[in-house]
């Protein structure tokens, strides 16, 4: 296999779930472009459509897919969905979370349930559905978009957020140790800030204490753009990162090691 080869996707299925904005969406449209299948689910069927016909307006190869990832049956059926469409399960990027910010001592079990009810209990659906059926094919890659936030507090308000991307960061580890042997693949991107609707969204709905990641403590400066993500998580799933399993992978601008 060339380089250049070992980066692309071809003839593979995607599925990868929040893709209908932000980080999920270029990673949907950076598969397609380098020859997956993809797979665009979302809560928001509306706009994972969207995203769906401009991946085929442009030639490459994409269906929308509706699922709440913390529903049990929802997520069964979308992985059947990718196969009874495509034939294949290939690789899934576990991209989906919620973020909404609340001082700790007004964390509610109601707004920690839900959060971790998304970010968690919808990584392992998610894991638990796709590696029991990539498991009966022989393998594949998964990517979970974990954060920054899982290692370090970062920013204020953020509890049950953080609490729920340390959940992803284990189950990326011990998923990768349990099933390697199964010729299936797991490891995470950890995004420092990228400007997205859903980080917008988050930070202007309270007011933080201070800035989410100062420039100053950004080795390389800045934030980074959706794509640095995507990139990341093409690697990961790629054939180029086959030896390479239950890793964290900060793509942060060095924000962790400052
Ligand atoms: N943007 C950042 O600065 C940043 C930093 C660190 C980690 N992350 C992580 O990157 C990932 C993507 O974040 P983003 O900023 O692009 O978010 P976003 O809010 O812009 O997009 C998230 C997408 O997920 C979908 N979604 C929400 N709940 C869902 C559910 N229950 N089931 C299915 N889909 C659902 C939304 O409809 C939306 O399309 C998340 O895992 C987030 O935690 C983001």
């Amino acid at each position: 296999m060339t380089t250049q080869n070992a980066f692309r996707l071809d003839d593979k299925t995607a599925v990868v779930t929040g893709a209908a904005a932000g980080i999920g969406r270029c990673i949907a449209e950076t598969f397609a472009d380098v020859g997956a299948r993809v797979v665009v689910a979302d809560i928001d069927l509306d706009a994972a459509r969207a995203v769906a016909e401009a991946i085929v307006a442009g030639g490459g190869q994409a269906r929308a897919v509706k699922v709440d990832v913390s529903n049990e049956g929802e997520v069964a059926a979308l992985f059947d969905a990718a196969l009874a469409a495509y034939g294949s399960l290939d690789v899934l990027v576990n991209n989906a979370a919620i973020f909404p910010k609340r001082p700790f001592l007004e964390v509610d079990t109601e707004f920690w349930d839900r959060l971790q009810a998304v970010n968690l209990r919808g990584t392992f659906l998610c894991l638990r559905e796709c590696i029991l059926r990539m498991k009966e094919r022989g393998g594949g890659a998964i990517v979970n978009i974990s954060s920054v936030s899982s290692m370090q507090a970062v920013v204020h308000h953020n509890a049950t957020y953080n609490a729920s991307k340390a959940g992803v960061n284990s189950l990326t580890r011990t998923t990768a140790l349990e099933f390697g042997g199964d010729g299936i693949r797991v490891n995470a991107v950890l995004p420092g800030g990228i400007p997205t609707p859903g980080a917008r969204a988050a930070s202007a709905a309270i007011e933080l204490k201070g800035p989410i990641l100062s420039p100053g403590r950004v080795p390389l400066g800045g934030m980074g753009g959706v794509e640095d993500i995507a990139n990341a998580a093409l690697f990961l799933a790629s054939p180029a990162a086959r030896y390479i399993t239950g890793q964290l992978l900060a793509v942060d601008g060095g924000f962790l090691i400052s």
